[in-house]
């Protein structure tokens, strides 16, 4: 009898899991209800800036650059009504390593909110990568893409926190497939998104009595599609990266290994997604969605079941199929 219920609660449990990934959410209003995105210049950012104002919502653009092309374009984005540039995309000047940037940004915020409804939700969306055994990077390399990814996502959140308190809002920080499993050669930003992923858990017990979501969203390989890698920029780092090794570690590894490395890389940024779709969607779902989820992961089935295998069965069985080498 015991055995029987607990099979059919069980049943019940799966079931429902598997209709509620399945069935829409129900949506909030998003009229008057203001957002702030970080890292507007380019990419997923820069989209979805643009995609939340057409859905109604106040956006305050945080832009690496105020006078950059990116912030440029948005300024220009015009009203619902396919006026003049709207005045509900604000475009903000926001380097989210910069204390005294995030918090002018605050001020600004305050000063343009719509009273009625507050600031419903941060994106933590800048971000930066690079690439590079841990032997080829000096500290100063983990410490510039920490502080954009990872203390600029944690600067903007206290910062911000105050002010989704009292609307119930939401935090929602871009992540990476990245931020649950390693990869060779790319230690830099694996350490820095695995622990945006820690922070972001932390932060969501503690702000559930507050009412506060906290949200991830996990994006896979959409390289093809941002500006996050190019190969120019990878050109640029691997010049510098071997410009600043240690001639020990030049001997020990060899320039062959090391170019081996950069192909590799070169290779990666050619199989990335090229359409950005599926993470604006994540993203906007993320916002939007009454009940969010804790994770969205907007990637390709190789991602999913990488992911699967990476995070959930014994390492050897990742190692053996991803990092055989
Ligand atoms: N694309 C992917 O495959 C992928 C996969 C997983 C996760 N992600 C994550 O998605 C997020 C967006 O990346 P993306 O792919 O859209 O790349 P992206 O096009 O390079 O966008 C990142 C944006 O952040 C800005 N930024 C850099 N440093 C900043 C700082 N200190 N303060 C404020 N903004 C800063 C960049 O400005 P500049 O352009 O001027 O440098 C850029 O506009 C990142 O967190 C990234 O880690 C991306």
């Amino acid at each position: 009898m015991i055995t029987e219920t607990v099979a059919i609660i069980t049943t019940l449990v799966v079931v429902l899991g598997i209709c509620k990934l399945f069935l829409p959410s129900a949506k909030i209003n998003p009229q008057d209800k203001a957002v702030l995105i970080t890292g507007c210049d380019t990419g997923f950012g820069h989209e979805l800036a643009k995609c939340l104002h057409s859905l109604g919502f106040v956006v305050f653009a945080g832009c690496l650059d105020v006078q950059g092309e990116g912030a440029l374009r948005l300024k220009d984005v015009p009203s619902e009504s396919g006026g003049r540039a709207s005045k509900k995309l604000h475009v903000i000047q926001m380097d989210v390593t910069k204390e005294d940037q995030v918090s002018d940004a605050v001020q600004t915020v305050l000063s343009l909110l719509p009273k009625s409804t507050g600031l419903w939700a941060i994106v933590n969306n800048a971000g930066i990568s690079t690439f590079g055994d841990v032997e080829f990077c000096g500290l100063d390399v983990y410490q510039r893409v920490a502080n954009v990814n990872l203390w600029g996502a944690i600067r903007v959140c206290k910062a911000f926190l105050p002010l989704l308190r009292k609307t119930k809002g939401r935090v929602v920080n871009v992540t990476s497939v990245l931020g649950r499993q390693a990869s060779m050669g790319r230690s830099c930003y694996v350490a820095t998104k695995h622990a945006l992923e820690g922070f972001t858990q932390c932060l969501r017990y503690e702000m559930r009595n507050w009412d506060v979501k906290t949200v991830i969203v996990e994006p896979g390989n959409f390289i093809g599609a941002t500006g996050i890698f190019t190969q120019d920029k990878i050109d640029h780092i691997a010049e510098e990266m071997w410009r600043s090794m240690s001639e020990e570690v030049k001997e020990s590894y060899g320039e062959d290994f090391f170019q081996s490395r950069v192909q590799r890389m070169r290779f990666f940024t050619r199989t990335g997604n090229t359409n950005t779709q599926p993470v604006l969607d994540a993203m906007i779902d993320a916002v939007t969605d009454e009940i969010p989820r804790v994770r969205y992961e907007p990637k390709t089935l190789y991602w999913h079941i990488r992911t699967f295998v990476m995070t959930l069965l014994p390492h050897r069985v990742g190692d053996y199929f991803y990092h055989a080498n």
